[in-house]
């Protein structure tokens, strides 16, 4: 199965798309993305997921603004492929990004839509393209089913999602995948490299006080804004009993960056896309009897390895400043 992450060492920036439903930790992982010489940003493309696709497309612009992101910004599908949409206003809040002010979008939004954006990236870049989905995969799969000739020029996805042992939001699924269980189907089905940072690694990403006030301690605008969204995400996260923030999303950007910090297993991932109680559940197996294997799954992390990343990472943003 081949490691996407071996594509990031070299010398030469990894064109890469961003797509995602900011949401916290999507934007900490685009915090991560810009500031890494590793990535080359293409695109950047949102989806429906923590909140409604117009909520998650302002944040994205909000964000991209913030951080000096000037790739073109499109809009996705705004339901599922099949299902009707999820959000999660309980964790992100109303906005779907709640908490520290945050600069109006002074960057446009794409008259093409996140399909057609994605297909005319890959047309035009010389190099393979990473897409990095950090939401419910509902753009990716729309891709690959409407531009499968594109496909030879997607190096790989690195998706966060799924959970091998266990869901956050049922049981049995994780958020992401249970928005669009077809979605992530068509995904992990394409045949394409797949690296899933699942919860079985996200949540022992875990982020605590004296993290985000180490990053707060940087001083620039970015690394106060960081911070507060680390302790947003922290103080909800300690309500409903976990010992720390999960840092869901920056696991997948974090994982092809310092593949060292991750420890990873090749296996077969089956989507449920069945059942009362089982629907978006991802079955890893690594026995052959559900067929090849089609993901690599991060397992688990250095999670001091990681928080240090994060705090370095917010240093690259000294000197930046823009009008909240
Ligand atoms: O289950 C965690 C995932 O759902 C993260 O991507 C978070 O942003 C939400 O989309
Ligand atoms: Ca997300």
């Amino acid at each position: 199965m081949f490691d996407l992450s071996t594509l990031f060492q070299g010398d030469r920036p990894v064109p890469v798309i961003l797509d995602g439903d900011p949401g916290h930790d999507d934007a900490i992982a685009w915090v991560l993305a810009k500031a890494s010489p590793k990535l080359d940003i293409r695109a950047v493309t949102t989806c429906a997921g923590n909140q409604t696709l117009e909520k998650t497309t302002y944040n994205a612009r909000r964000i991209c603004t913030l951080l000096g992101i000037d790739a073109p910004i499109a809009m996705g599908l705004h339901h599922p492929l099949f299902s009707d949409p999820i959000t999660a206003g309980n964790i992100h809040g109303q906005s779907g990004l709640d908490g520290p002010a945050l600069p109006e979008p002074a960057v446009p939004l794409s008259d093409l839509s996140a399909v057609e954006l994605m297909a005319k990236v890959l047309r035009e870049s010389e190099d393979k393209v990473v897409i990095i989905a950090t939401g419910p995969e509902t753009n990716v799969a729309a891709l690959l089913l409407a531009h499968p000739e594109l496909k030879e020029k997607i190096a790989g996805i690195s998706v966060m999602g799924g959970g091998i042992a266990y869901g956050n939001w049922t049981a049995a699924a994780e958020f992401n995948i249970l928005v669009d269980p077809e979605a992530a189907e068509a995904v992990f089905g394409s045949g394409l490299p797949v690296q899933m940072c699942g919860l079985d690694v996200t949540e022992k990403a875990l982020i605590f006080p004296e993290d985000f006030q180490r990053i707060r301690a940087v001083g620039n605008q970015v690394s106060q804004i960081v911070a507060d969204w680390l302790e947003f995400f922290y103080r909800f996260h300690r309500e409903i009993g976990y010992a720390g923030a999960p840092v869901h999303d920056p696991c997948a950007v974090a994982s092809l960056l310092r593949p060292e910090l991750f420890t990873r297993q090749a296996m077969h991932v089956a989507i449920e896309t069945q059942g009362e109680y089982c629907r978006g559940c991802t079955v890893g197996d690594t026995s052959g009897k559900l067929g090849e294997d089609n993901a690599i799954c991060c397992m688990n992390v250095d999670r001091q390895g990681f928080a240090d990343l994060l705090a370095e990472a917010v240093k690259f943003y000294d000197g930046r400043e823009v009008p909240v």
